[in-house]
């Protein structure tokens, strides 16, 4: 990473603004045979962090990369990582991604017996704690955990490949989210992940409240990805 690309990332702060959204490129949707440039022309396109999908073949039917390839793209970026878990137990690996410089860390409340222990882990260990749900949990079941999250992750996809469809009921689920934050900490971020396209979908999860929106296929299979940016931002 060249030097004036970490200093004009120096300041990008992932915080809850009016008005603004941030774009979190799905990982998995990268060519990993070419991964650091991928890296490179992400950050170099615009975009805000990165999302990092973590499988383990149990708790989502795929697998995907652990905390020594997540500590190779730490080494060569300076936009924060999102890492999403979805792994069954994920409090034995906390330490592990953290380590390796996660600075998001969500887990999902269905793999999570004692979230509210998990959550405030993932904080001590200096990261910051976002919690997700399935497209059939309910946002009720955030109710209690919400006063603890830095974000919240609303899946418009069932979680484990990228290239899905968009599940429209997600908007509601955004909206049912955003309000909740609003009640009782309104400092969380919203994020979505799933099926995110530019144009009308992006624009929808938007307007029902979405701060930061993931993006795989769409992003990696966009052949441009700085205009991808740009055509989004409008
Ligand atoms: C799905 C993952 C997503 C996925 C999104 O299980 O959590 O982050 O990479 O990919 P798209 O944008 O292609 O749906
Ligand atoms: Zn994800």
């Amino acid at each position: 990473m060249g030097k004036g690309m970490e200093d004009k990332n120096k300041d990008k702060k992932i915080e809850k603004a009016e008005g603004k959204f941030y774009i979190a490129p799905s990982l998995l949707s990268a060519d990993f045979l070419r991964l650091g440039q991928e890296l490179r022309a992400t950050e170099e396109a615009g975009a805000d962090m990165f999302h990092v999908d973590i499988m383990d073949g149990h708790f989502v039917p795929n697998m995907t990369i652990g905390p020594s390839v997540v500590n190779a793209i730490k080494s060569v970026t300076s936009l924060p990582l999102d890492v999403h878990l979805m792994i069954e137990d994920p409090d034995r690996y906390l330490e592990d991604f953290i380590g390796a410089g996660a600075d998001f860390v969500t887990v999902h409340v269905e793999t999570c017996v004692h979230l509210h222990r998990t959550v405030s882990q993932i904080k001590k260990l200096g990261a910051r704690a976002g919690v997700a749900i399935n497209p059939a949990t309910p946002v009720s079941s955030l109710q209690s955990i919400i006063y603890d999250t830095d974000m919240v992750l609303i899946m418009s996809v069932n979680p484990g490949f990228g290239g899905q469809t968009f599940i429209p009921h997600a908007l509601e689920k955004i909206t049912q989210a955003k309000r909740l934050a609003e009640e009782k900490n309104p400092g969380a971020l919203i994020e979505v992940d799933g099926g995110i396209k530019p144009g009308e979908i992006f624009g929808e999860a938007v307007r029902a409240g979405a701060d930061v929106l993931v993006m795989g296929s769409a992003f990696y299979g966009s052949g441009d990805y700085a205009s991808l940016v740009r055509s989004v931002r409008k």
